[in-house]
């Protein structure tokens, strides 16, 4: 099957890759009923069709806080990558690179910033989360310095989980268990065993070997429930920002009243995001948010958005309504999954297609002149 949209990619990494990482990347919150809605609200905001207008030369390139970007498309953070296909954060990195747009490395990762920083020759971004072991924080902030990323991706709304049930249910862990269930998933996908028996990074390569008292898997599932900071405050932003000493982009902002301290913190972006419809379930999607946080805080600090995007149209509309870039996670996760580097450079170009050809539609040439008037009967 050729793939020509998001969704043909998700139904290849549906055969390829074991249901529960599978699951892992499709799913939201409890009801879901957040993750469903950052796609449908995409679907209910309905562009202009301009015609007789100049359509040469078009140009999609833009910049994400200074950064040149060939298109305002950055591949989100996303834990345990390198569980859809083996050395995952190695391969979409070098596919990002090759493409011009940003890859940010989570925490959460299989492979390390060291890994990834191997494989790659551009600065690629990092993505922390704040545990209650600032050692270990400290450690990595300073490892991230050292690989040289250009961002640090601040993560805010994660410091207590969301329940996914569907992780529950499969048993989800990296590496996988060995149960029958779990060997079962796995022996249905033989290609992806076979090349993840051809490499060693199978669990959490920014944790293991340096957080404290992590040594083995069994305590380091411990480590995760009980470290994630739920104390963290807007004043930890200032020591973060300090330390790290570049650009700092905050992650998470759902609200215009966050925004607005957020704009204040001394932060260079922040993006309008619910973690994929994966933490608080009930929340309005980030497209429907991003035009009142764009009122509120777009003339302070630039606005960057995630969450539901699986077209060009959909990249188009955020920008449309004041993103300055864009974030996908899932779609490049089903590109991985079905395809490996190859997929993820493949949902890129099915992206920057639809971004290009649907922005001629609209009757502009250069993605810095999208704006409001492209959006048919703007209501705030
Ligand atoms: C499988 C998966 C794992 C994720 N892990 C992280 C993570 O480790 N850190 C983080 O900040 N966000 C994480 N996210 C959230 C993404 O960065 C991003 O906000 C979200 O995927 C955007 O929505 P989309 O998947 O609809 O594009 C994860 C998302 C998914 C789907």
């Amino acid at each position: 099957m050729t793939a020509l949209t998001i969704d043909d990619l998700k139904v290849l990494a549906k055969r390829r890759v074991p249901k529960m990482f599978f699951d892992y990347a499709d799913s939201g919150a409890y009801t879901e009923g957040t993750y469903r809605a950052n796609e449908e609200d995409f679907g209910r905001i309905k562009l202009r069709q301009r015609v007789l207008v100049d359509m040469s030369n078009r140009s999609l390139e833009s910049t994400m806080i200074g950064q040149k970007v060939s298109m305002p498309v950055a591949l989100a953070p996303t834990g345990l990558t390198g569980m859809q296909h083996a050395d995952g954060e190695m391969l979409a990195a070098q596919a990002a690179e090759a493409f011009g747009v940003p890859f940010t490395l989570s925490t959460m990762s299989i492979c390390s910033i060291e890994d990834v920083a191997s494989v790659t020759s551009k600065p690629f971004w990092f993505q922390l989360y704040v545990m209650q072991d600032r050692d270990f924080v400290l450690n990595l902030i300073d490892r991230a310095k050292a690989a040289k990323c250009s961002a640090l991706v601040l993560t805010l709304d994660l410091q207590i989980l969301g329940q996914r049930h569907k992780d529950i249910r499969n048993g989800l862990s990296a590496p996988p268990k060995f149960t029958p269930k779990h060997i079962w998933q796995m022996a249905t996908r033989p290609g992806w065993c076979m090349k993840m028996l051809g490499t060693e990074r199978r669990t959490f390569r920014n944790i293991v070997g340096h957080a404290k008292s992590v040594t083995d898997l069994s305590s380091l599932s411990v480590w995760t429930t009980e470290q994630f900071d739920p104390q963290l405050s807007w004043k930890d932003v200032a020591w973060i920002k300090e330390r790290w000493g570049g650009p700092l982009i905050l992650k998470g902002i759902l609200d215009p009243e966050d925004a607005r301290m957020a704009a204040d913190s001394g932060a260079d972006a922040i993006i309008v995001s619910n973690h994929g419809g994966r933490q608080l379930d009930g929340a309005h999607s980030s497209i429907s948010m991003l035009p009142r946080i764009v009122d509120a805080v777009g003339d302070k600090i630039e606005v960057h958005l995630d969450g539901g995007i699986r077209s060009g149209q959909d990249v188009l509309k955020a920008v449309a309504l004041g993103a300055k870039g864009t974030y996908i996670g899932r779609p490049f996760l089903y590109g991985l999954g079905a395809m490996g580097k190859l997929g993820v450079t493949r949902a890129l170009e099915i992206i920057r297609k639809e971004l290009d050809v649907t922005m001629a539609l609209c009757g502009k040439r250069d993605i810095a002149d999208v704006g409001r008037d492209i959006i048919a009967d703007y209501r705030d």
